[in-house]
């Protein structure tokens, strides 16, 4: 199994989208995406704060994937528990640490998701609908429950999800889960990698399985010696690039970090992806304050941006409708 490297008041909104996140008829508007669910208010990876996220008018969620020891997909950023759950006060480290993997699913069960940077336990005047919405949910319950709080919210929430280890178990894990649950090529789904090798492999699984979902392969913008805009495929010492006529040959899309420091994210860069027939969705969009949020958000749409992972998915969509009603 290799690890993948890791860069690392609620708006009940009418708006109805329509169309699908990955297909031809996919919509006009930015899309928001809850990068980790609603994580800079409540705990991130949990149902609770998938929950609020929807309520704030997201088009997806986000759930990270980590494998069980027993092989079950799980939603969790780390390859580790210790971060974001209350795993120590409950078990003794294993092989010296608390990996997932080094843990069964009805263990990890056990656990409970706890707050990280500006996250609390809890959100002004929103009750989460889930019998246990801060606990570690398996990738089928996240399907499960995108399905359940469309029908409640009446439009359809998007998936989004990443194959946080390159491992065939992983890949096979997310097609499984995604043919039985109905997902096809104009579902709004992006299956998101770091690994250009994963997403290889999954689009040839897909094709053999007749069944081709969006991919979308996070990395960096970068500028070539000979001045070409390529996309960087970041491993864990290094950086190679890609053109974006080759990534364009297996993916959909591409998820760009949007405070490169060695190379800007550049409207250039999205219309020469664009070009290529990608989608460009930027991450992270984590700043808290809603005056510097709306000018940064602001700032990647002007550029043609399609897709933004945010912390504050109320401020995303505030930034992202008034950029919509103001064309
Ligand atoms: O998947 C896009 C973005 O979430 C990548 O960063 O580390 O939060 O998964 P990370
Ligand atoms: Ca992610």
């Amino acid at each position: 199994m290799k690890a993948l490297t890791s860069l690392a008041a609620v708006c009940l909104s009418a708006l109805v989208l329509a169309g699908c996140g990955g297909s031809d008829d996919a919509p006009a508007q930015p899309q928001v995406i809850a990068h980790r669910g609603a994580s800079g208010y409540l705990p991130e990876h949990t149902l609770g704060g998938y929950e609020l996220a929807i309520r704030m008018g997201v088009d997806f969620i986000e759930p990270d994937l980590q494998i069980t020891k027993d092989g079950a997909l799980v939603a969790i950023h780390d390859d580790t528990l210790n971060r974001t759950t209350n795993v120590a006060t409950l078990f003794a480290q294993r092989n010296g640490g608390y990996k997932v993997a080094d843990f069964t699913l009805a263990e990890i069960k056990t656990l409970t998701v706890i707050p990280t940077g500006t996250g609390k336990t809890s959100y002004p005047g929103f009750t989460p609908s889930a019998a246990s919405p801060f606990t570690v949910p398996t990738f089928q319950e996240v399907v499960d429950f995108a399905k359940k709080q469309s029908n409640a919210v009446g439009r359809e929430v998007g998936i989004y999800p990443e194959a946080k280890q390159a491992d065939p178990v992983m890949e096979d894990g997310i097609l499984k889960t995604l043919n039985a649950n109905g997902y096809n090529a104009g579902s709004k789904l992006f299956i998101q990698s770091f690994s250009d090798a994963t997403l290889r492999s999954l689009r040839a699984k897909q094709i053999a399985q007749n069944n081709k979902m969006p991919l979308i392969l996070l990395g960096v913008a970068t500028k070539a010696a000979d001045g070409s805009l390529r996309m960087g495929v970041v491993g864990s010492t290094s950086v190679t690039t890609l053109t974006l006529q080759e990534v364009a040959g297996f993916t959909e899309g591409v998820g760009v970090l949007i405070n490169n420091t060695t190379y800007p994210l550049t409207k250039a860069f999205i219309d020469q992806a664009h070009a290529a027939g990608l989608k460009v969705h930027g991450w992270t969009f984590a700043q808290a304050d809603a005056t510097l949020a709306a000018a940064e958000f602001r700032q990647f749409l002007d550029m043609g941006m399609d897709g933004m992972f945010a912390n504050y998915p109320d401020l995303a969509v505030t930034a992202r409708n008034t950029y919509v009603q103001g064309k």
